[in-house]
This record gives structure tokens, C-alpha cells and sequence, in this order.
């Protein structure tokens, strides 16, 4: 049997991580919906801790049963915040990727402002500063750019 793949999603909020799933039609695991799960609004940025507990939980629950790819839908903008999926599919035998959505601030805040939740200005620019381009160094097997 051919290793299960973890997918990680790296990009700004409106770079076009969850439309770029809803198009593949795969059940991401999004940051997004594990907040709407457990605070009823997922925007609500209040306990990321225990939200992204949840979402580790949840792939090494589809990792251990097997499913052949798990996607995580988040920003995952530092290294820091992506190593967990590594050592999650060394522990697991499965290979992790990474998908990243490089779409510039600019683009981002553009989009950002047609849509119904928006992330403020000044919120998303200091994400921009804060994101890490990601690198097969980390431990990824591949990182797969989505252009805009
Ligand atoms: N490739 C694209 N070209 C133009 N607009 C896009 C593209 N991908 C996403 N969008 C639009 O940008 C907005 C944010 O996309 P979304 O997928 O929700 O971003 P993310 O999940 O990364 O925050 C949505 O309104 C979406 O329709
Ligand atoms: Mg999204």
C-alpha cells in the first residue's frame, strides 16, 4: 500500500487555500471550521491553542485509520506552526506536502474585502510579515506552489 499523504496548506487568509479544496472536492481539515465546531463563529480567534489541538487530533485520527490524503486548511505561516504535521507523519509512516498559496498581501486585501468575514487590515498585514515561505528543509517530501 502506498504511504498516506498529509497536505499542508500554506497562505495568507484570501490567497485561496479553501476555494482551491472546494474545487479538488476533498474534506479539508480548516482551522475555519474546527472554530465554528467548538466556539460557533470562525472567525473567533480566541483559544487557537485548543483549536489547533483539535485539528492535529483530527489528522492523526485520519492518519491512523488510513485515509490516503489529509489536507489542513489553515495558514500555517511559520515553520513553527507546520512541524507538528511532519513529526505527526513520521510518527505515522505517511509522507507530508505542502500546497503554497504565495498570493501577495495586496491581492489578499483585495479579496479580503469582497467577502462577508473579513480579516482587518492591519491583521492581515502583520501576517504577511510574519509568513515564512515554506521549504522541503522543514521535512516536507515536496512543496507544490498554487499560483494565484
Ligand atoms: N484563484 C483565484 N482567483 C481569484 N479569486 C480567488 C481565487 N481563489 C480564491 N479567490 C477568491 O478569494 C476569496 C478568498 O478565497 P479563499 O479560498 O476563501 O481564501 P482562504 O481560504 O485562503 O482564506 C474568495 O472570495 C474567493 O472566491
Ligand atoms: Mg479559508
Amino acid at each position: 500500500m502506498p504511504a498516506c499523504r498529509i497536505i499542508v496548506a500554506v497562505g495568507l487568509p484570501g490567497s485561496g487555500k479553501s476555494s482551491y479544496f472546494d474545487r479538488l472536492r476533498v474534506n479539508a481539515i480548516s482551522s475555519d471550521e474546527v472554530r465554528r465546531m467548538l466556539l460557533d463563529d470562525a472567525g473567533d480567534q480566541s483559544v487557537n491553542a485548543r483549536v489547533f489541538q483539535t485539528v492535529r487530533h483530527l489528522a492523526a485520527q485520519r492518519l491512523r485509520i488510513g485515509r490516503p490524503e489529509t489536507y489542513i486548511d489553515a495558514t500555517n505561516l511559520e515553520r513553527w506552526e507546520r512541524q507538528p504535521y511532519v513529526r505527526l507523519a513520521r510518527a505515522c509512516g505517511a509522507r507530508a506536502e505542502v500546497l503554497f498559496f504565495p498570493a501577495s498581501v495586496e491581492v489578499c486585501l483585495e479579496r479580503n474585502r469582497g467577502r462577508p468575514r473579513q480579516v482587518p487590515e492591519d491583521a492581515l498585514r502583520a501576517m504577511a510579515a510574519r509568513l515564512e515561505p515554506p521549504t522541503v528543509d522543514e521535512g516536507f517530501a515536496s512543496v507544490t506552489v498554487v499560483e494565484a
